[in-house]
């Protein structure tokens, strides 16, 4: 039987998901999203045409793939339905678990209402809904795709919890729908939708079964994790690769290889702590050189240094093989290249993950800059001082590196 190889975010989310997924899936037959919803934002260029996907794997772009999204994943039906127009017919080319939790309308207003009321405490979510619905799911009053085949029943049961809770919501200022508004959405979703929902478990085991390859697809990054990550700044998901697992139905028997995508320096979208982030010109530099804003909200990413104490600590989580460094040519222009190796905390030196990563001092090692790594393609051909840096990565993290990204372009990779 085959397994199933992963690709993980090791930072904050955004490391280049998407690139990596797209080029490894033009070898693999299936590709599935296993946690996440629409506040994933993958991006994929090919031939200098930009793609941005929220909830359709990044394999989509092969055509003889097949793509599943699991039963780990929240998924608002609309923005689903949205996304798949670009694609034409996707029948017998895209499964959408039945167990899948799903993000209806109120979710979304109250993450939404929840982060205004937060005020300067806010998380900074991507006001998707995705809180609210793995909270509903983990509560056990969620509803899961499996019910747009009884849309009577669902619309009722919606109401009845509407009314249960309509404290909440008016102390919220949300106004719920009515039955036949609702029925009406449902009904609208159920049409289009309902050819593709399926037991995805099932399809997984029997493409393992079949020696089919198999390539899972995670969104965020390590750090937003709901356990390991910086709680409460994350995202209500198990980011990390043992997400996989529950959210497909697999067992950690059938993981293959893993591999952890990085930047090679770190970026954040919302708030929380970041111990390596710039504030000053250089952190300016990283984030125009490397057009860092949101794919799926556009708002501007804070940037900083490689944090190697994170990504060695990410690394185990995740019990990955290599490590693919993205946008290497990002840091293309800099005189010197700092890298995080250690934390002050307190008056200490601590080269492993605290509970809190607030009040932290980074201890950086500083590394000789160089220019032309951009669009590079065989790893000979990168100037030395990029070999360095590689090299210097691979040592602090004890992982090798099997990947380079010099570029956004698919054909923008030294593959190692
Ligand atoms: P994901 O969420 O992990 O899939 O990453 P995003 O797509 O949100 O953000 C990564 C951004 O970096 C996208 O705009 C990519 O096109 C771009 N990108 C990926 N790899 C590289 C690279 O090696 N160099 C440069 N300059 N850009 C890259
Ligand atoms: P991809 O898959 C970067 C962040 C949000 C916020 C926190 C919680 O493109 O790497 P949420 O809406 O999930 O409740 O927000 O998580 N966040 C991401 N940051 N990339 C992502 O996805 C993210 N998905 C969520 O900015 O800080
Ligand atoms: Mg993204």
């Amino acid at each position: 039987m085959n397994k199933a190889d992963l690709i993980v975010g090791i930072q904050w989310g955004d490391e280049g998901k998407g690139k990596i997924v797209d080029l490894m899936a033009q070898n693999y037959d299936v590709v599935c999203r296993y946690q996440g919803g629409h506040n994933a934002g993958h991006t994929i260029v090919v031939r200098g045409k930009t793609l941005a996907l929220h909830l359709i794997p990044s394999g989509v772009l092969n055509k003889d793939a097949i793509n599943i999204i699991g039963n780990g994943v929240v998924i608002s039906p609309k923005a689903l339905i949205e996304e798949m127009k670009q694609f034409g017919d996707l029948h017998g080319r895209l499964f959408v678990s039945d167990k899948a939790h799903m993000i209806l309308k109120y979710h979304i207003l109250i993450d939404q209402a929840r982060e205004r009321l937060r005020g300067d405490k806010a998380i900074g979510t991507t006001g998707r809904g995705i809180g609210p619905t793995y909270g509903n799911k983990i509560e056990r009053i969620g509803h899961r795709m499996g019910e747009l085949r009884d849309t009577e029943k669902l619309a009722k049961n919606l109401i009845e919890y509407f009314e249960i809770n309509h404290t909440v919501f008016e102390a919220l200022e949300i106004t719920t729908q009515n039955y036949d508004e609702l029925k009406a959405e449902l009904d609208s979703y159920a049409k289009i939708l309902l050819p593709y929902i399926a037991d995805t478990t099932a399809l997984v085991w029997k493409s393992l079964d079949e020696q089919k390859r198999v390539l899972l697809e995670g969104a965020q990054g390590t750090l937003l994790d709901i356990d390991h990550g910086t709680y409460p700044f994350v995202t209500s998901s198990s980011t990390i690769s043992a997400g996989a697992c529950i959210g497909l139905g697999l067992s950690p028997k059938d993981i293959g290889n893993v591999t952890g995508i990085v930047k090679a320096y770190c970026t954040r979208v919302g708030n929380g702590p970041f111990p390596t982030e710039d504030f000053g010109d250089e952190g300016k530099k990283l984030r125009s050189n490397g057009h860092e804003f949101g794919t799926t909200t556009g708002r501007p990413r804070r940037c900083g240094w490689f944090d190697a104490v994170a990504c060695r600590y990410a690394s185990r989580i995740n019990g990955c093989d290599q490590l693919s460094l993205m946008k290497l040519d990002v840091l293309d222009g800099f005189e010197k290249v700092k890298v995080c190796v250690a934390y002050e905390i307190d008056g200490k030196r601590v080269d492993t993950l605290p509970q809190s990563l607030e009040n932290i001092t980074p201890i950086y090692e500083e590394f000789a800059g160089w220019n032309g790594s951009k669009g590079v393609k065989k790893y000979e051909d990168l100037p030395k001082n990029a070999k360095d840096y590689v090299k210097k990565i691979e040592e602090l993290t004890n992982t090798k590196v099997g990947l380079i990204s010099t570029g956004p372009d698919r054909e923008e990779t030294i593959i190692l």
